[in-house]
Formats: structure tokens, C-alpha cells, sequence
């Protein structure tokens, strides 16, 4: 409650609210180290949630992680953490996309949700409010049921600050590309997007890559995202996308021309995208091992699309993601069709990264 009244001080909050539920991020031990972990073990001691509460990917397949190269030190320490969430009551999702395994709020609801993709595709696509809430935040607003009322919380600061139009159109992951050099352009604010037309699976790929290379942490679409015409504003600077821009961030990502391994899902997959990933399988040989990372939630609705991934010589990955597990330990040049994972790769592991689409990545011989 001290860090949440702190954090409330620093933001000028009036007062706190309640939330319907958390999202907790830092349960890989890659990511949060010894230090993440005694405080865990620590605070899980006498914590206990008080909402419904998602978690993170954690830094392994929690099944089969000798099988993906995990060394048994790290195993040891991932499962310590694993084991202070399963006391503080979390749902053990492991998962990046709790709004596609089940942790769905509505339009209006408020909640603390840790972990950039995620935040950005509750406030934008489903409507409920968030801030982009740290690890330790979220931790405070799950084990207490309250958050403070400043930021994406206010209706006024979900109006839109500029106007995009798209003078392209757009296909799987060039939203992820729309997303990155739309970060870079703005930097912060809430993008109003006009001459879109996205899946949800877009959606969250064009959120996921507007968080990372940016601190927007909210966007509307107009016609599609539930609040486009209250978050409409008159008079806003206007900007053009054109494929030439995309084309340009997909340079900018660009740190490798070749790859030994593609890893798919940065956010996790879900069952559609699943799916996909199957049928190219399927259809291609592909020239290098292909990691199709998941929730252990999503490969139990869609066995039949696991299965046959993995007889086509793919492999399937639950519970962790590229970047949250030492995937550098497997291969140093990736490929990928997230601009996410090119952007991190190589900041936390010192990886490269191709970036392209799904298809190209699969069919592409040397
Ligand atoms: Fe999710 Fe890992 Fe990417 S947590 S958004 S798959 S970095």
C-alpha cells in the first residue's frame, strides 16, 4: 500500500481505486535474477492476492525444459519463483496475452496490468484502463485489490494527440511494423489511426510494437477499438503512412540478412495464429528449426494444431517466449516477424534478428 500511495503522490493521483484484476510481469528468472527471486520467496511468505491475478511468461517450458537446452541451476531458481506466484495465489497462465487465455475485461473496467503488449492491447481493443504498470506495481495492486486513479484511468488523457493516416494497406505483421515506426515517430501520446482494418492478432501485434519503441501506452482505431469516437479530438497534427515507411522500419530492425532458428510468437500465439504457423509448416520445408512459443492455456484448446506442427518437425514452446528464456544458448541469429523481438533480442541477449513475415521467413532458403 506504501508503494502504491508513493506512486499515486508522484502522479498526482486524487485517491485509489479499485480493480477487478492484476497482470503481473518479472517471473522469469532470466529477467529478474537472484535478486527478483528472494524478494519473491520474501514477499510471498505473507502476500496473498486479492483480485484475480494473471502472470508473465516465465524463463522456461515448464514441461520440457531440458528438452530446449535449459541448464539445471537455471531450472532450479525458475521453478523457486514459480512456486512463491503458486503461494500468492496467481492464476499460473504464464502468459503474455492473459486477455486471450481468459483474464478479459470489459470496456470501463479498471485493472493494474504489468507487461507493455499487454497493457496497451486492454486500453486500446477491449476498453478497460490500465497504466502500464512495472512489475512490482502490479504486484502492490493485486496483493491490495487497488490502484491509484492518475493516467490512463482518466478520461481525459485517453483523447487522441495526433492523426495517422494509413495510405497503405496493411497485412499480418507490417502492423507490428506500423507499430514500431509509429512509436518512433511519436513518442508518446495516443495515436488516432485512420484506414486500418485488423484482426485482433494484428491489433495486439501493432500494440506490442508501438510499446516498445515508445511509452504510448493506448491508440484508437477508427471504426474498430471501442472508444475511437469518444477519443477523437478536432485539430490534431496529422501524419501519412506509406508502405515506404514501413518499409523503413523494417530496415531499421534489420540486424542480421540470415538466421538459424525462427521463433515465432513475441506476444505469445494464439490459437489462430497457431494455426497458421501449422499450415506453413505444412506447406514448407523449412531450413532451420522452427519454435512456436505459447501458452501451456492456448496448446491445450488446439492439440490437434500442436500436433501437427510438431509432426511437420516443428516445435512447440509453452510457457516462456523468445526473449524471457535463454534462447541465446540455442542461437545467436533469429528470425522473426516481430518487430518486438527484434527490438529486444538483441538489447537483452545480444542476438540478431530478421525480421519478415511469417510466410517469407518459412520459404526463404539460403
Ligand atoms: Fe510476450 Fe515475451 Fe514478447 S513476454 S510480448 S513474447 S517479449
Amino acid at each position: 500500500m506504501e508503494l502504491l500511495v508513493a506512486l499515486g503522490e508522484i502522479y498526482g493521483a486524487d485517491r485509489l481505486i479499485g480493480i477487478t484484476s492484476a497482470h503481473v510481469s518479472g517471473a522469469s528468472y532470466k529477467i529478474i535474477g537472484d535478486a527478483g527471486l528472494e524478494f519473491l520467496e520474501d514477499f510471498s511468505q505473507t502476500a496473498h492476492i486479492r483480485v484475480r491475478t494473471t502472470v508473465n511468461p516465465v524463463g522456461m517450458d515448464l514441461a520440457s525444459w531440458r528438452e530446449i537446452g535449459i541448464p539445471e541451476d537455471f531450472a532450479s531458481k525458475q521453478a523457486r519463483i514459480v512456486a512463491a506466484y503458486r503461494r500468492m495465489g496467481v492464476e499460473e497462465t504464464w502468459s503474455c496475452i492473459p486477455y486471450q487465455v481468459g483474464n478479459r475485461p470489459d470496456v470501463g473496467e479498471h485493472v493494474a496490468w504489468a507487461e507493455s503488449s499487454a497493457s496497451i492491447f486492454a486500453n486500446s481493443v477491449l476498453g478497460a484502463r490500465t497504466n502500464r504498470e512495472g512489475g512490482p506495481s502490479a504486484l502492490a495492486a493485486a496483493v491490495t485489490g487497488w490502484t491509484p486513479n492518475y493516467g490512463l484511468h482518466l478520461e481525459e488523457n485517453r483523447k487522441a494527440t495526433a492523426r495517422i493516416v494509413l495510405r497503405t494497406k496493411l497485412n499480418g505483421y507490417e502492423y507490428s511494423l506500423l507499430g514500431h515506426h509509429l512509436g518512433g515517430l511519436l513518442g508518446s501520446g495516443v495515436p488516432f489511426i485512420e484506414g486500418l482494418d485488423g484482426t485482433e492478432d494484428e491489433l495486439k501485434a501493432l500494440g506490442a510494437a508501438l510499446a516498445t519503441s515508445s511509452s504510448i501506452d493506448m491508440f484508437h482505431v477508427k471504426g474498430l477499438t471501442p472508444e475511437w469516437k469518444a477519443g477523437d479530438s478536432p485539430g490534431l497534427d496529422v501524419y501519412d503512412i506509406t508502405l515506404d515507411d514501413l518499409e523503413e522500419a523494417k530496415a531499421d530492425l534489420l540486424t542480421t540478412k540470415d538466421y538459424e532458428l525462427i521463433a515465432f510468437g513475441c506476444p505469445q500465439l494464439s490459437e489462430k495464429e497457431l494455426g497458421e504457423v501449422a499450415r506453413l509448416m505444412e506447406t514448407y520445408r523449412p531450413r532451420v528449426p522452427v519454435w512456436a512459443f505459447t501458452s501451456r492455456c492456448i496448446a491445450s484448446k488446439a492439440e490437434g494444431v500442436v500436433r501437427r506442427i510438431r509432426e511437420a518437425g516443428g516445435h512447440v514452446v509453452l510457457d516462456t517466449c523468445p526473449e524471457v528464456m535463454p534462447l541465446e544458448l540455442v542461437a545467436r541469429d533469429v528470425g522473426a516477424a516481430s518487430a518486438k523481438a527484434a527490438v529486444y533480442l538483441p538489447s537483452l541477449s545480444g542476438q540478431r534478428v530478421f525480421v519478415d513475415d511469417h510466410e517469407s521467413l518459412m520459404r526463404r532458403k539460403r
